[in-house]
């Protein structure tokens, strides 16, 4: 059997089991357990019961000890306190599920598979075609690719889906801006260049909004060119299709540089929706969902109004006839239920979009395309504030690019990781590569460590800092782990359950055996920052391990050597396996 129920989970259903056997009309009962300092666990579940049922709680403590199984699981239990259980775990059984972990064969560390997961669409990554990318976007990407790691990981199907701006009146401005300055796309270099493609695009973005701004005989032709582009005009569209291409030549550029994969069959914009838009109004409209008002087609709610207290609709058809950015998110659910199977559509997104997300969900839920057995969530995040506490700008009061961003970061880490190469024996190669990983995780890693929904600050100095809740610590754990391995020369990793564990040891082994609990939890909240905050922990074990702890020392007997080589190897895999969830590399040498 591969999967490994952890001890917290064994010693829950033992506990649960005792306490009806104690107490059979007590129904089922919770015990609980919790991590507790006294003791490795304590149960606190008893008192309430004891109370419910109008009984003395100590006394119904006892009881319930008396009736746990006689096994190897427990070394030590006794009631303390009004009725609390306080519960001591055998070295023994924590080694021994530390080695079946270990031992699993799939090498997931002994993490179920959810056995009834299903199918989750989700939306991330969601740039705008013919503009630069801002640190919102970064969000969505770090976060979204953490969430797809994780969920496939726990056994999910995921469906990756890019729903990027690539269709709207801007386009009609931009087409005709290239009819009239044929060549005006065509950037010097190489063609794969992003960062040509995107100042290509920026050039052409702003000259034709000042042509726009400025001359109404060719804002009346861009919005024929609208027109011509929602009407499927062949050699409009051609023209449109130059524009989405040259972006994705960007967008790939920056996430190559956030060392994340995006794949072309994933991209699906706002126009790939453009077929369904014309239905899914007619649908709302003969459901009654929507109704005409002032010439608009609108979906209303009695809990959203406006500062004059009337209801504020969401417009699915303009007055002039047009569809925005609802009907396609209206049309995309429709796709992703109907054609995609999802029952989970998961939309990782500014915050600062809730509202229409709000008006979106609960539109389609009245059309039932959302029901009990299909649920849409939005992952909502917060603002990237700069030091000063605003939002991430530059001093010129611009978004910052986030190729600048990145590469700052990997300047600053590469300065970092040059500082210990020598002792290390780093290559320059090998250099440049770690300093990549380290500040391209450092982004990641305070991106994800703080519950998303909550503004961070962007702060390059405490992000690169080998002190504290960051990835690069976490990074120099893995490694110096490795070096150990690397140094035990023919000392292997080996479990000894018949050896007694130091303090260090058996905390460091508990919450070890907790990362297929936080896993599940994570999965199911959509909350990476608990699986960062576990992992920095285990870092944290792992230090006053170090502390109280010799592994190679030569006073050690071999089969502690090899005990505490298996537990340092074990930490080292799922730091591995945690970070490399969050989308972050842990090199092997740093
Ligand atoms: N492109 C949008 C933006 O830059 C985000 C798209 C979010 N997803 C969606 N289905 N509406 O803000």
């Amino acid at each position: 059997m591969a999967s490994v129920p952890s001890l917290a989970s064994t010693l829950q259903q033992q506990l649960a089991d005792a306490l009806t056997a104690a107490l059979p009309d007590a129904g089922t009962a919770d015990p609980l357990l919790r991590r507790s300092d006294r003791a490795d666990f304590q149960a606190n579940g008893i008192l309430a019961l004891a109370k419910k049922l109008k009984g003395n709680p100590r006394e119904l403590a006892g009881q319930v000890t008396a009736a746990l199984p006689a096994g190897e699981l427990i070394q030590d239990i006794e009631v303390s306190g009004p009725g609390f259980l306080n519960i001591t775990l055998a070295d023994k059984a924590i080694v021994e599920t530390l080695a079946a972990r270990a031992a699993d064969p799939e090498g997931r560390l002994g993490v179920p598979v959810d056995a009834a997961a299903g199918t989750t669409v989700i939306d991330y990554a969601q740039p705008n075609v013919a503009k630069e990318m801002h640190v919102g976007h970064l969000r969505s990407a770090v976060i979204g690719d953490a969430m797809v790691r994780i969920l496939e990981f726990t056994g999910e199907s995921v469906v990756r889906r890019h729903h990027i701006g690539d269709w709207g009146t801007q386009f009609g401005m931009l087409i005709q801006y290239l009819i009239e300055h044929p060549g005006a796309l065509t950037h010097e270099g190489d063609a794969a260049d992003g960062e040509a493609a995107m100042s290509t695009l920026n050039r052409v973005y702003k000259a034709s909004r000042a042509l726009f701004d400025s001359d109404e005989d060719f804002k009346a032709r861009s919005r024929d060119r609208v027109v011509a582009l929602q009407a499927g005009d062949p050699e409009t569209l051609e023209l449109w299709q130059g524009f989405v291409d040259e972006s994705k030549i960007y967008f790939h550029s920056v996430f190559d540089k956030l060392d994340m994969e995006i794949r072309d069959a994933d991209i699906v914009g706002e126009s790939g929706y453009n077929d369904m838009l014309e239905e899914t109004c007619r649908i709302l409209e003969e459901t009654g969902v929507a109704v005409r008002s002032e010439g608009a087609l609108c979906v209303f709610f009695d809990d959203v109004l406006g500062p004059d207290g009337n209801k504020v609709p969401l417009i699915v058809k303009k007055t002039n006839g047009g569809y925005g950015y609802a009907a396609t998110d209206l049309s995309a659910i429709r796709n992703r239920v109907q054609e995609l199977k999802a029952d989970t559509l998961l939309y990782v997104v500014d915050a600062r979009q809730s509202l229409h997300f709000r008006m979106v969900f609960e539109t389609a839920r009245r059309a039932g395309w959302l029901n009990e057995d299909v649920q849409a969530v939005q992952l909502a995040f917060g603002t990237v504030l700069g030091k000063d506490g605003k939002p991430f700008k530059t001093r010129e009061g611009e978004t910052v690019r986030l190729e600048d961003l990145l590469d700052e970061a990997v300047e600053r880490a590469t300065a970092v990781v040059r500082e210990k190469a020598e002792k290390v024996g780093l290559s320059e190669d090998e250099i440049v590569e770690n300093g990549r990983y380290v500040g391209v995780g450092a982004v990641k890693y305070a991106d994800l460590s703080t519950s998303a929904v909550r503004d961070y600050k962007f702060d390059l100095d405490q992000m690169v800092s080998l002190h504290g809740d960051t990835s690069v610590y976490l990074q120099y754990a893995y490694a110096r782990i490795r070096s150990i391995l690397r140094k035990a020369g023919d000392a292997v990793p080996a479990a000894h359950p018949e050896l007694a564990l130091a303090p260090a040891e058996r905390a460091l082994g508990l919450h070890l055996d907790q990362f297929g609990e936080v896993l599940s939890e994570v999965a199911s909240g959509y909350e990476p920052h608990k699986l960062a905050a576990y992992l920095y922990q285990l870092a944290s074990h792992l230090t006053t391990f170090y502390d109280q702890c010799q592994v190679l020392s030569p006073d050690n007997a071999p089969e502690v050597v090899e005990n505490r080589l298996f537990l340092v190897e074990l930490t080292a895999r799922t730091l591995h396996q945690g970070m490399a969830l969050l989308g972050i590399r842990t090199p092997e040498r740093l």
